[in-house]
């Protein structure tokens, strides 16, 4: 069988490194990655001619920009097999606004809100809800649309970053996690729970990234609150959409119980990384099912053991950040038993340079939390670029919450 994957970072990596390890499969990625042509063959070119050129039985899509254009609906129109949202349901991540009045219209639980349709209008609504207060600009901004202002003064500092409509929240406390379940029009698969890193800094300090580490965990949630999400996020929102593809819900998990966040309609990055890392199963059964409408009684095995994903960023990320530094040290790292997934990399003559913000995943497993982050960071040490930086505090969350007991 041979699977397209469309996008070029360190979640694509993942993937096409783990479905690359299923019989008789064959990994395509459209444009890929220095790392992914290790596992597969890149090829260029827009998804739909990437598919019909490579004969691809199967296609997944890595971010969410093509889902929002529709790619799904382009592939569904020509009868090709295709794992993602259509571009209806795809506006879950697309708009703010859709999306947190999708929650209120099917009582998903989720912060108070109110929106503005411009900055100006946002001004007297920025002490609604006491402070901090959560701003968040209703259009996709690649994870950095969301400032969280501490008093007045740095909401109405924020207004000037955030163009267009706006969605002011209240800013809700507890643990942030990642629940993310496949699914195929009626079912749905839950994946195992993952918590990231979103800020820049250790102890969450800094401005918001994409993600700058994540870990995967059966211990993240107990089995009644993983019911509780399936039960009131997830399946109301695969019936009233039919969503096919991963639904990924960003939740906060309160006192009061989980809250969500933000819904994105792909697999996480970096969460997809320790996802992939602590999958036991085969996931191309399941890739197909998810597709064909065939997921009922579906199952994935995971490792007992957590696995843990360290990114190493670019000199400047989130902000304006520096390429085309050279990157020694990943066979090393690799030597340690760890699995490094390339973001933003490139070839060069010399051989892999930085061409992004976040450039490489460094991805361990353990027998438990502590080993895991433990090898992730043992391994990261034998990595070098110029101007390399990355949090020392991935997991610890996780381990404060354990050892609390
Ligand atoms: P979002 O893109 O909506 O997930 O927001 C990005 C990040 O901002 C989240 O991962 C949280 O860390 C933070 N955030 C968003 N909304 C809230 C909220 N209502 N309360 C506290 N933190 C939030
Ligand atoms: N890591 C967060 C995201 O993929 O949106």
């Amino acid at each position: 069988m041979r699977i397209l994957i469309v996008g070029s970072g360190g979640r694509e990596h993942a993937l096409a490194w783990k479905l690359a390890q299923s019989p008789g499969v064959e990994v395509f990625a459209a444009p890929g990655n220095p790392g992914i042509a290790r596992v597969g063959a890149c090829v260029a070119g827009a998804p739909l001619e990437a598919a019909q050129a490579v004969g691809a039985d199967l296609t997944l899509v890595g971010p969410e920009a093509p889902l929002v254009d529709g790619v799904v609906d382009a592939f569904r129109a020509r009868g090709l097999r295709i794992v993602g949202p259509d571009a209806s349901a795809a506006r879950l991540e697309g708009s703010k606004i859709f999306a947190k009045r999708f929650f209120v219209e099917h009582g998903i639980p989720t912060a108070e809100f109110v929106t503005a349709a411009t900055a100006d209008d946002a001004r007297g609504q920025l002490d609604r809800f006491g402070f901090p207060v959560v701003l968040k600009a209703d259009g996709l901004a690649a994870g950095k649309g969301v400032i969280v202002a501490q008093d007045l003064a740095q909401a109405s500092a924020a207004l000037e970053s955030l163009h267009g409509a706006l969605v002011i929240e209240e800013c809700l406390r507890g643990q942030e996690v990642s629940f993310i379940a496949l699914c195929d029009g009626r079912n749905a698969l839950p994946l195992a729970a993952t918590q990231d890193h979103k800020a820049v800094f250790d102890e969450d300090r800094g401005p918001n990234t994409g993600g700058m580490g994540a870990y995967c965990d059966s211990a993240i949630l107990t089995p009644g609150q993983e019911r509780e999400i399936l039960e009131r996020v997830i399946r109301p929102t695969v019936a009233a959409t039919g969503f096919t593809g991963f639904l990924y819900a960003g939740l906060m998990m309160t006192a009061q119980g989980p809250r969500v966040l933000e819904f994105n309609v792909r697999l996480g990055d970096p969460e997809t990384q320790p996802l992939m890392h602590r999958m036991a199963s085969d996931f191309v059964p399941a890739l197909v099912a998810a597709a064909e409408g065939g997921l009922a009684g579906a199952h994935i095995e995971w490792k007992p053991g957590p696995s843990v994903c360290v990114v190493l960023a670019s000199r400047g990320y989130p902000g304006a950040y520096e390429a085309g530094k050279p990157i020694t040290g990943i066979e090393a790292a690799e030597a340690l038993g760890a699995t490094v997934f390339q973001a933003g990399t490139r070839l060069a003559a010399q051989g892999i340079e930085t061409a992004g913000g976040r450039v490489l995943g460094v991805t361990a497993g353990g027998a438990d939390l502590a080993a895991a982050i433990e090898r992730a960071y043992q391994a990261a040490n034998h990595i070098h670029f110029e101007g390399m930086h990355y949090r020392r505090d991935i997991g610890r969350k996780g381990l404060n919450r354990y050892n609390k007991g």
